[in-house]
């Protein structure tokens, strides 16, 4: 338990479903007041606001699309309008879909870049304008991926803008510093979670992936919540402007294990 996190106003994006529920779900056990958005999934959003009261904490949920600027205002402006404050912004809402990029169309590449990146950017934008104007020493945490550093055939546009995540993080982080507003990632491999559902349900694909993994073991979405509390915590105030892996060995070039190379 960080005890400082107790009454801390959050907002996660694209908290109805995955990480970004287990990472609500967390704050929520930490007595945090937990703002949830969730795009399409509004009664997976009441089960959870139901899971945070029961453990302790708050919680209200906003519906909102992050690839639309007015929407990413508007849960900003809801979250302060109900708890008074902000205190961390968790940017976690991202998509993908597989395709080949020389028949990736603009359309596809522009909706991939508009959540995951440009969703980010104005989140991170507008919470840090209010933190700096209430001089809050706020975190943000930003949703990137080992396809931040791992390119990802098939996939050019949801690596570019994981990419693309890790140098708008450590720019903003760069930049906040003297106002003691933290800017950081969370990059996680591979996690059981509604995006790798199709995947994982097939085992031979599931075996192909758990080669790249030296932990050997698919991760969980309360591993990467752990993470979360922990760079949102006093625990982590030097901390800032990095990339917390957590992807179980998978950026450690797998290939060599056993002294193989
Ligand atoms: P998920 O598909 O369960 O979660 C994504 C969430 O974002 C969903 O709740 C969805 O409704 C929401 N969302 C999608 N478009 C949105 C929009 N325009 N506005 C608001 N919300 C929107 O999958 P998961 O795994 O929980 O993904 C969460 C984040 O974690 C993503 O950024 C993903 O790229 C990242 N990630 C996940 C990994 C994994 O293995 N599960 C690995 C690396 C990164």
């Amino acid at each position: 338990m960080f005890k400082d996190l107790e009454g801390k106003v959050v907002v996660v994006t694209g908290a109805s479903s995955g990480l970004g529920r287990a990472i609500a779900k967390r704050f929520g056990q930490e007595k945090a007041k937990v703002v949830i958005n969730y795009y399409k999934n509004e009664g997976k959003s009441d089960e959870l606001i139901g899971e945070i009261k029961e453990a302790g904490g708050e919680a209200v949920k906003i519906q909102g699309d992050v690839s639309k600027e007015e929407d990413v205002k508007k849960i900003i402006q809801f979250a302060i309008d109900t708890y008074g404050t902000l205190d961390v912004m968790v940017n976690n809402a991202g998509i993908q879909n597989e395709v080949p990029s020389e028949e990736l169309s603009l359309e596809d590449w522009n909706k991939v870049i508009s959540t995951n990146l440009t969703g980010i950017f104005v989140g991170s934008r507008e919470a840090i304008a209010y933190m700096l104007k209430h001089d809050i020493k706020g975190s943000i945490i930003n949703m990137s991926s080992v396809h931040q550093i791992i390119p990802w055939p098939h996939f050019a546009h949801y690596a570019a803008s994981k990419g693309g995540i890790k140098m708008l993080s450590e720019t903003l982080a760069l930049e906040f510093a003297p106002h003691g507003i933290r800017v950081n990632c969370l990059a996680p491999g591979a996690i059981n979670t509604p995006i790798n559902k199709e995947k994982f349900s097939d085992p031979a694909a599931k075996k192909e992936v758990l080669k790249m993994i030296p932990l050997n073991k698919i991760g969980e979405p309360e591993e990467v919540a752990a993470a979360a509390v922990w760079l949102a915590s006093k625990e982590a105030s030097y901390v800032t402007g990095t990339t917390l892996y957590i992807d179980g060995g998978m950026t450690n070039y797998p290939s060599f294990q056993a002294g193989k190379g």
